[in-house]
């Protein structure tokens, strides 16, 4: 096993101080439009230069995909100098940035749209409350979100940055191509498993051929993805290893599991002998690096996670602690900040959004 402090090299050539990649987190800080806020350049700045990699809050691709307010936007090219900046922002001490490239698909609604409604690979409405209908989209409409993606690779490279990461995870539009759940499909996009998997297979190709052509060094591209859904139908953890079976054999640098416990077994009886990032590791037979997260606290955590996946990637712990990448690297983890308190809230750069969301999902934390 790796230790955390090893460097790491991906196919395309970039190379990793360390193994410890900072997951990718939603700041809710960017402008209305998606354009990078000062206080946005504050909050990456004061936490990267210490991690290998920096992945940054999932940026819209096409306007229809604005999943909330405060996000980040990489739609046109007027964002390319914010970006810049954010690149450079991150590119401190040779930490490597990664732009989270997503369009939110039916997970967002027509308040978040200007009044336009969400579009989806069928209309089908997500099972969570005040969930809208989504419209269906059209062959050309899904022809030119493939484009958005690739425009958004285009603009990133533009911008300086090491790399993107698909986002494939979290239920967003990538995601509800493959569910069964989401997509309904009855033309080539949709039905059976091969089908739903087109649009995965379209981008991959079509956002890897536009790093190869660009001629750029050492530009990275990842691909994340969620485990399994509850919904019926849904995500089977049987489908994903699918997935990561066919994704394993294309020109991607690295394959991304979501999921908010490392150790988290399948809810699948055929699978429940180790943890599901033990399985995705054995498909993948070295073919394709892995990176692993969920609910890393200590360094002994990070580690572990490089028992099954290559990279670790930790997201709430550096929300809580902006050094505790360096911390744990220096083995000086009794410095490490555990708690949350509102004292701390202005030093830790923490918008109103995300705090919010941190007090729902950890509320013991937030004394
Ligand atoms: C405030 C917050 C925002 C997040 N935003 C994103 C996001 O934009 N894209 C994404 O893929 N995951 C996002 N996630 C999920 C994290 O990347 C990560 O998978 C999750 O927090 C589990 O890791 P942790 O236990 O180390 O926090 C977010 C998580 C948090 C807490």
């Amino acid at each position: 096993m790796q230790e955390l402090q090893s460097e790491f090299t991906f196919k395309r050539g970039l190379r990793l101080k360390n193994r410890l990649v900072i997951a990718p987190m939603t700041t809710k800080m960017s402008y209305f439009d998606g354009v990078v806020t000062g206080d946005e350049l504050a909050y990456y700045g004061l936490r990267s230069g210490e991690a290998g990699a920096f992945i940054t809050a999932a940026a819209n691709v096409h306007e229809s995909g604005k999943g909330w307010e405060g996000e980040l936007g990489v739609y046109d090219d007027r964002f390319i100098p914010g970006l810049a900046k954010l690149a450079a922002t991150i590119k401190q001490n040779h930490t490597k940035a990664i732009l989270q490239i997503f369009h939110a698909g039916r997970m967002t609604s027509s308040s978040v749209l200007n009044g336009q409604q969400p579009v989806a690979p069928s209309a089908v409405a997500a099972e969570r409350e005040d969930a809208q209908t989504p419209r269906e989209l059209t062959e050309e409409e899904i022809l030119a979100l493939l484009e958005s993606y690739k425009q958004a690779t285009e603009r990133a490279i533009k911008a300086g940055f090491d790399g993107v990461e698909l986002h494939g995870a979290n239920t967003y539009l990538i995601q509800q191509f493959f569910s069964p759940h989401s997509n309904r499909r009855t033309d080539r996009w949709g039905g059976s498993l091969e089908n739903r998997f087109r649009f995965i297979n379209e981008l991959v190709d079509g956002v890897t051929d536009v790093v190869d052509r660009s001629g750029v060094k050492d530009f990275i591209v990842g691909y994340r993805f969620s485990p399994e859904e509850y919904e019926k139908p849904g995500i089977r953890f049987e489908d994903t290893l699918y997935l990561v079976d066919q994704l394993a054999n294309k020109p991607l640098d690295y394959l991304h599991m979501s999921i908010n416990d490392y150790n988290k077994v399948s809810a699948s009886a055929d699978y429940s002998e180790k943890s599901m990032l033990a399985y995705v590791k054995e498909t993948l037979q070295e073919r394709l690096p892995l990176i692993g997260v969920g609910d890393v606290r200590t360094g002994a955590d990070a580690q572990n996670i490089l028992e099954h996946a290559d990279l670790a990637a930790v997201g709430r712990a550096v929300l809580i602690d902006p050094h505790w990448v360096q911390k744990v690297l220096d083995h000086k983890e009794q410095l490490i900040r555990t708690e949350l308190s509102h004292y701390d809230r202005e030093e830790l750069l923490i918008s109103n959004g995300v705090w919010g969301f941190l007090e729902g999902m950890m509320p013991e934390r937030l004394k």
